[in-house]
């Protein structure tokens, strides 16, 4: 998809289709007050009527209107404008791409007069790309070419990126766990470090084996898709400063292992990567944007599945760090491979974490399925991440980590054991199991099993694969 700028008034751009944007208060912006007039009134008049919404992210057509170009208008609601909620300009630009994509369409026009034009632009990049990556009837076709209004090309160089990354995150999740398997899923980084810019690292399964990653590989042996961790360097802020870790789950495929999922639990496990897709993405925007930063990106991959090979429950596995974890349940496997993963970065000399994993689904039962569980052993690091996720729109929501959820992970044989006792509060035993790899590490835990993978479409974007929480990584690692 081409994305360009275009100074051309609305009303005489020339391609199929262009979008404008309506406020539910005060006036028309520039562009659609152009399209007013042009029209002959038809759209305050429209608007007046209740006929054209003005609801944020409610798309409403209009066909060959008088004294326009382009024989489709496409009218967006953009909710209140003195009242602007975060995440309006991607979601509302997404809503109208979304619209436009049902079927093929080669120009296309934006004139949204939004503040912010590099969400916009990421949002309907988003917005077009959808999950029938294997449909001969495709439901969503990206445009030939999408032109904005109004917009800098620096801001179209930024947003490109961002929607890139954020679409290069979803692919990586959509793509069943047939192709996209720890070895596969390592030979995407590297394409993506040489084409962006970053250094790929990876070690395989003999050199986990070296490194004394013994939980990574337990959860890893059960499958004839040997494990992998992969190492993302990008290192262009100022020299000799201690880099900003990001560590992400990279569970290919959650099978369950011995303690076997139910089949419907199991249907969407392909979705157990997404914390791992996320840093990729990440770090693809990172590099684009050329950032002055110094970060680096660990996921760790795995397959969790079942056979001869399988690690078993009652097992005793020893980590990375030296702690020994007894195994009562090999479904609680994304929290052995983030053991071994998150030491990788400790050790590495990074000077705070933030790690992304389709961790529990205690996280869903706490918050529900659009937000994302934080938790951290650092409040001011944790304040960072939340208002990062703020500004960009990305629900998010800070659960506790007192010290007697600590009782419920321990062990009668073993220093830790891998699930807490009963089902209480999943969601931070998990967390706490993971604070025991990080040692003083400022660290924040983002729990994301929730937002990840969508089982129905919204508005503004396909269901499957989200995309969650790249624009809030780059956000963070702007420091606005
Ligand atoms: N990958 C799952 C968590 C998950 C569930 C992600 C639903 C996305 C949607 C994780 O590995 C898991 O199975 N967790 C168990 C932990 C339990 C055995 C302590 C869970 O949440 O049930
Ligand atoms: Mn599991
Ligand atoms: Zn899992």
């Amino acid at each position: 998809m081409k994305v360009e700028t275009t100074a051309v008034a609305p009303q005489e751009f020339d391609g199929e289709a262009i979008v404008v944007g309506a406020w539910s208060d005060g006036a028309l912006s520039r562009s659609t007050a152009a399209i007013d007039q042009a029209s002959g009134g038809v759209i305050s008049r429209l608007i007046e009527l209740k006929e054209i919404s003005t609801t944020r992210c409610d798309v409403t057509p209009l066909l060959a209107p008088v004294g326009v170009r382009a024989p489709l208008v496409v009218v967006v609601g953009l909710g209140s404008q003195d009242d602007q909620q975060p995440g309006l300009e991607q979601q509302a630009a997404g809503a109208a791409a979304k619209y436009l994509a049902s079927r093929a369409r080669k120009s296309v026009g934006f004139y949204l007069d939004l503040e912010s034009a590099e969400p916009a632009i990421a949002g309907a990049m988003v917005g077009c790309v959808g999950q029938d990556l294997f449909r001969a009837e495709r439901k969503l076709f990206p445009f030939d070419s999408i032109s904005w209004n109004n917009v800098d090309p620096a801001s179209v160089q930024q947003g490109t990126a961002l929607g890139d990354s954020i679409n290069t995150a979803r692919r990586l999740v959509n793509l069943p766990a047939s192709e996209i398997y720890p070895e596969s899923f390592a030979d995407e980084c590297v394409r993506l470090g040489n084409e962006f810019g970053f250094e790929v690292e990876v070690w395989d399964e003999f050199r986990l084996a070296e490194e004394k990653c013994g939980a990574h590989l337990a959860v890893g042996q059960g499958s004839s898709r040997p494990p992998r961790t992969v190492i993302m360097r990008y290192l262009k802020g100022e020299a000799g400063s201690a880099p900003l870790g990001l560590v992400g789950k990279g569970v290919t495929f959650d099978s369950g292992g011995l303690s076997l999922k139910p089949s419907e639990s199991m249907l969407d496990m392909k979705c157990d990567m997404s914390g791992a897709a996320a840093v990729v993405g990440a770090m693809m925007a990172i590099s684009r944007l050329e950032l002055p930063v110094n970060v680096v990106g660990f996921v760790g991959l795995a397959e969790n599945m079942v056979s001869g090979d399988s690690y078993k429950l009652g097992d005793v596995l020893t980590a990375r760090n030296g702690k020994t974890i007894e195994v009562h349940n090999t479904d609680a496997e994304g929290r052995l491979v983030l053991a071994d993963t998150l030491d990788v970065a400790v050790t590495s000399g990074v000077d705070r974490i933030v790690d992304l994993a389709t961790l529990t689904g205690a996280c869903m039962i706490a918050l529900g399925q659009g937000v994302a569980g934080l938790m951290s052993n650092d409040q001011s690091l944790c304040d960072q991440v939340k208002r990062a996720a703020d500004r960009v729109g990305e629900p998010a929501w800070q659960l506790p980590m007192f010290a007697e959820y600590q009782e419920h992970i321990k062990s009668q044989v073993a220093d830790i054991k891998n699930v807490g006792d009963g089902r209480w509060g999943g969601a931070i035993t998990a967390a706490k199991f993971l604070e025991e790899f990080v040692g003083d590490t400022p660290w924040v835990h983002i729990d994301i099993a929730g937002p990840s993978f969508l089982a129905k479409p919204k508005p503004w974007i396909d269901a499957g694969g989200s995309g969650c929480f790249v624009h809030t990584l780059v956000e963070l690692v702007r420091n606005r």
